[in-house]
């Protein structure tokens, strides 16, 4: 995976960094830290030095025990310049928390530490995140060394807005969490150096609504989480992914397009427009079976009773695969009760002509819609797989392996 570098200033916000070292980590990436000297007032180099496994870098004159090396690589057998090595070898620097003052001194080229003299001499993409009082953030001296650095091409990542460090203060000043910036980091990658690069992604997630009249609606419970899961992994992996989200109240992931639809019908329209450039499609969507014929133009009166005619609607998979080319990977889902769960599966994976159908077991209470966690059995023409219970970004992560077998296997190119 890439090589990241990660500058920590002195802010309250640098306990954050760690976990997002951690991430990191866990991702496959080398992660090396630079921290300023009053970072280390707020976290150890040593907690950091734990987790990814390197020793932290602080002066520019201190020598770097591992020569310019990332966790994972050789070492240099000659020993480099310190501060240029890292900086000259890094896929990517983010520095997370920057604070006012680191933010003032890279706008103005200071090197003054291991972290700015890197940030100076790095040519790979450079990424900040600003996290500060709201004060401090929003006043003028900042924001225009925060425009200085963006003219120069430097990714700002805002600071989110809500409760700050000082009690009872609130305002726009936190930093995002840190799956949000490893999201960002992985997202400012060069191309080329992730497997699905090239590869368009389209997913689709939530549950459509099919009115009856203006207040009233045929929903389902489906809360679009394993959709975001997918987006998000995908996008991890280098693929431009469009997210289809059906009344979906969580944000999307960073760099993932969003086109928001309400009804079955919105979404097989864009969805049918979207396919045409799509390279995979994970249709994790609950789009309803069926809709009220004729929506009423007022509010329906409980005193005059209800009787509604339904009609199916149309199924937007089957019609998708129906037109797919041979480069193209169409997924399915399936949430089925118990029994024979996997024979209904199979039969709607040749109904359907996908070349994968996710099952989900609903009857299993650990797991489903609202649930953060899932469990899903992957079935194929000729396999079947079991992915035992885990978070939805790992059972995400394990369908874009089976994707990703699928595709190597027929010779479909990442673009
Ligand atoms: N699906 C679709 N269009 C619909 C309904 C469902 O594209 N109108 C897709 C879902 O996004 C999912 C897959 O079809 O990927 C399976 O959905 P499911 O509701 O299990 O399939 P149905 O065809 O409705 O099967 P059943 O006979 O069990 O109702």
């Amino acid at each position: 995976m890439a090589r990241l570098l990660l500058g920590v200033s002195g802010g309250i916000a640098a306990y954050k960094a760690l976990e997002l070292a951690r991430l990191a980590t866990l991702a496959g990436h080398g992660v090396r830290v630079l921290m300023t000297e009053t970072a280390t007032r707020f976290v150890g180099a040593a907690s950091f030095e734990g987790i990814v496994g390197a020793p932290v870098l602080i002066s520019e004159f201190e020598r770097d025990p591992m020569r310019g090396a990332f966790p994972g690589e050789e070492q240099a057998g000659h020993d480099p310049i310190g501060h240029l090595e890292l900086a000259g070898r890094c896929d990517a620097y983010l520095v997370a928390p920057a604070s006012a003052n680191t933010v003032a001194k890279l706008a103005a080229g200071a090197a003054d530490s291991m972290l700015t003299t890197s940030f100076l001499a790095c040519t790979a993409p450079r990424l900040l995140a600003p996290a500060m009082n709201d004060r401090m953030y929003a006043d003028a001296a900042t924001q225009a060394n925060l425009a200085t650095l963006r003219e120069r091409g430097v990714e700002v990542i805002e600071p989110d807005e809500g409760k700050l460090a000082s009690r009872g203060e609130y305002g726009r000043g936190r930093l995002p969490d840190p799956e949000q910036l490893l999201a960002r980091v992985e997202a400012a990658l060069p191309a080329g150096d992730r497997p699905w690069d090239g590869l368009r992604v389209l997913v689709t997630a939530g549950g459509t609504r099919e009115p009856i009249d203006p207040v009233r609606f045929i929903g389902n419970r489906s809360s679009g989480r394993m959709g975001i899961a997918l987006a998000a992994a995908a996008a991890k992996r280098g693929a431009e992914v469009t997210l289809i989200a059906a009344n979906v109240d969580l944000p999307a992931p960073a760099g993932v397009r969003r086109l928001d639809v309400e009804t079955a019908a919105q979404l097989a329209e864009v969805a049918e427009r979207e396919f045409a450039t799509t390279h995979v499609l994970l249709m994790a969507a609950a789009p309803a079976d069926f809709r009220p014929v004729g929506v009423a133009s007022g509010k329906l009166q409980r005193s005059e009773g209800l009787e509604l005619l339904l009609h199916p609607t149309q199924d937007i998979l089957a019609s998708l695969s129906a037109k797919r080319r041979p480069e193209q990977t169409v997924v399915g889902f399936a949430a089925e009760h118990g029994g024979e769960a996997v024979e209904r599966a199979r039969g709607k994976l040749r109904r359907k002509g996908a070349d994968l159908i996710v099952l989900n077991d609903v009857s299993n209470p650990e797991i489903g819609f609202e649930s953060e966690r899932n469990a899903v059995t992957l079935i194929g023409a000729e396999t079947e797989k079991e992915v035992p219970i885990d978070s939805k970004d790992a059972v995400a992560e394990a369908i874009l392996d089976e994707v990703g077998r699928l595709r190597e296997k027929r010779g479909q190119p990442a673009s």
